[in-house]
């Protein structure tokens, strides 16, 4: 994790005071991709790297950030009806506005922040950062401490209603509710989760980057959104969640290829996530992985979300025996995730760095997956 002595620092030498530094974590999802907006169930853990802001109150009504890793200045009022124009502070200020839509009265404040979750990864830099101020605005200014799924919320809003990115609900959840050395299955439709213990004996998991960068503000992600909820509403359900095999096929000839195909990977895919529930109990990782290898194909296929490149580091995960295989988070670019055994690290590790240099001319980033705690003060 980045160190927060540094950012404290820096905070001190800018605005000639002391700052309270807070964290919030990037995630993992084992399996269960694109079913939260769909009312569905994830599997994902927070990882031990993560955003840090140190924040003091200035007594004005302006917030005055410096986001450290991009060595960039911004400040905006928080009574301002627009917000900044650039977008790593739009993130604070949406955040600013939805917590004073909740009743908590924020005043200005001083923060600077950065981190070590890589941006465009799919490991969510951006719920990490929305995640992280919730968090200290949660302890600097509310008089009553709002619970962390409203917390969670709050960073989501911020991606609709600031950013223009119509996302579910797991990053933020993950990022807030993380427990070191566990992963949670949340129920996004009602909002209940539960802590697994991790600790695959034997097996490890490992995220490769692909080093492409997705652009998920824009239009793909909301795209994907918008089929999942014209299938619903033809089936006269809520969301996918609620709707049948039976339903689907019944509706087929109703609706284009693409929305038919998108419905079928998130029906398919909460058949697996039941699947991956039940091979846990057991400890059966090699169960896993083939459950992890299908939601690939259907991620690239039918929901048409990976790339070459992705497609390129999952055929070469299988053909090195890798136990489990599939791109991550909201696709475009970013990272595999990987579930293999122990004694397989050194070799896929070399094999990956290898071959995808080799086909695409870029350095793929090898990052070991260590499960840490969700959002919290550090000092
Ligand atoms: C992004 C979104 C999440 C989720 C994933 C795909 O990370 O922010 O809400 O939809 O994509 O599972």
């Amino acid at each position: 994790m980045t160190d927060s002595k540094i950012l404290k620092e820096h905070f001190r030498c800018r605005f000639g005071k002391e700052g309270v530094a807070y964290a919030a974590p990037g995630r993992i999802n084992l399996i269960g991709e694109h079913t939260d907006y769909n009312g569905g169930f994830v599997f994902p853990g927070a990882v031990s790297q993560a955003i840090v802001a140190v924040v003091a109150p200035n007594g004005s009504r302006r917030v005055n950030a410096y986001a450290k890793d991009l060595d960039l200045e911004g400040s905006f009022s928080v009574d301002d009806d627009k917000g900044p124009e650039h977008l790593t502070f739009r993130y604070l200020y949406g955040v600013v506005r939805e917590m004073m839509k909740l009743g908590v009265a924020v005043g200005g404040f001083d923060v600077v922040y950065g981190g070590d979750v890589p941006l465009g990864a799919g490991m969510s830099s951006s719920a990490a950062l929305e995640s992280c101020i919730a968090f200290a605005l949660n302890d600097v200014f509310a008089a009553e401490r709002i619970d962390g799924m409203t917390l969670a919320r709050v960073g989501q809003a911020t991606e609709h209603c600031y950013v223009g990115v119509k996302c579910g609900i797991m990053d933020q959840f993950a990022s807030i509710h993380g427990r070191a050395g566990h992963l949670m299955r949340l129920d996004c439709r009602s909002g209940l989760f539960q802590y697994f213990p991790w600790h695959p004996e034997g097996y490890s998991l490992l995220l490769v980057n692909s080093c492409v960068k997705h652009e998920l503000v824009g239009s793909p992600y909301n795209e994907r959104r918008e089929s999942c909820e014209r299938v619903a509403r033809l089936a006269g359900v809520e969301t996918l969640r609620d709707c049948t095999w039976q339903k689907l096929d019944e509706l087929a000839p109703h609706l284009s290829d693409a929305d038919y195909r998108r419905a079928r990977y998130v029906l398919g895919e909460a058949d697996r996530v039941k699947a991956v529930s039940d091979a846990l109990v057991r400890d059966d990782y090699d169960a896993v992985g083939q459950q992890m290898y299908l939601t690939h194909q259907g991620l690239s296929y039918d929901y048409e979300v990976s790339c070459p490149e992705l497609d390129f580091l999952v055929d070469l995960a299988k053909r090195c025996g890798v136990a489990g295989s599939r791109m991550m988070g909201g696709g475009f670019g970013g990272c595999t995730i990987n579930l293999l055994r122990d004694d397989l690290v050194g070799r896929f590790v070399e094999a990956a760095q290898r071959e995808y240099r080799q086909k695409f001319g870029i350095e793929c980033k090898i990052i070991p997956v260590e499960i840490g705690d969700g959002a919290r003060k550090i000092s």
